[in-house]
């Protein structure tokens, strides 16, 4: 298990240099979407949460100076609800760490995000994350189908 003090969660914008390897997690964990021929662009995704000081921002995780995770706060997530806002999405840890707390701290540090920016309400839909969000106190509003994946729309107060 690793020390809660040797992961630390900073703002992407400070880790242009880091973008290649995230690019490189995105195209590997949602190949559908971000690899070849899929319709996403996890270069231009990714630039887009380093960039800027509002909607979206990244966050990316480091032990011992390394990546090794991603998350970013973004203005909408799924088509159907694009009237709720901001959403932590892309969440991502490497395989060989998963289960030991650190896509809480990404979401923790979403959370943070969003209230800076003076949101008092925060959302998520995921498909994998249930048990985490569960834990960590979000409360569940609706389970959707989207591409023919069961999604549960979660929220929480800031
Ligand atoms: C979802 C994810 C970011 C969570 O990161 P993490 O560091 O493993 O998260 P934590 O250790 O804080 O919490 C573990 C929770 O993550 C979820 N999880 C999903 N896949 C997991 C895996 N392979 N191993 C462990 N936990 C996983 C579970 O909800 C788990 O909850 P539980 O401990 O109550 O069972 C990470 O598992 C991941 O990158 N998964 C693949 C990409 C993905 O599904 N992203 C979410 C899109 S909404």
């Amino acid at each position: 298990v690793i020390a809660p003090d040797a992961v630390q969660v900073e703002l992407l914008a400070l880790h242009h240099d880091l973008l290649p390897t995230l690019a490189r997690w995105f195209r590997e964990e949602w190949p559908a979407w971000y690899g070849p021929g899929g319709p996403g662009d996890p270069e231009a995704d990714l630039l887009a949460f380093a960039t800027g000081n509002d909607l979206p921002i990244g966050v990316v995780a480091l032990r011992d100076g390394k990546p090794c995770g991603v998350a970013a706060l973004k203005a909408w997530s799924i088509p159907s609800h694009r009237h709720l806002r901001p959403w932590a999405a892309a969440g991502y840890v490497v395989p060989a760490l998963r289960g030991q707390g650190i896509g809480a701290l990404l979401l923790t540090a979403l959370a943070d995000q969003a209230r800076a920016l003076g949101y008092d309400r925060i959302y998520c839909s995921t498909g994998t994350a249930v048990s985490l969000l569960q834990r960590l106190g979000w409360s569940q509003r609706e389970t959707v189908d989207h591409d023919g994946q069961t999604l549960v729309i979660f929220e929480k107060a800031l």
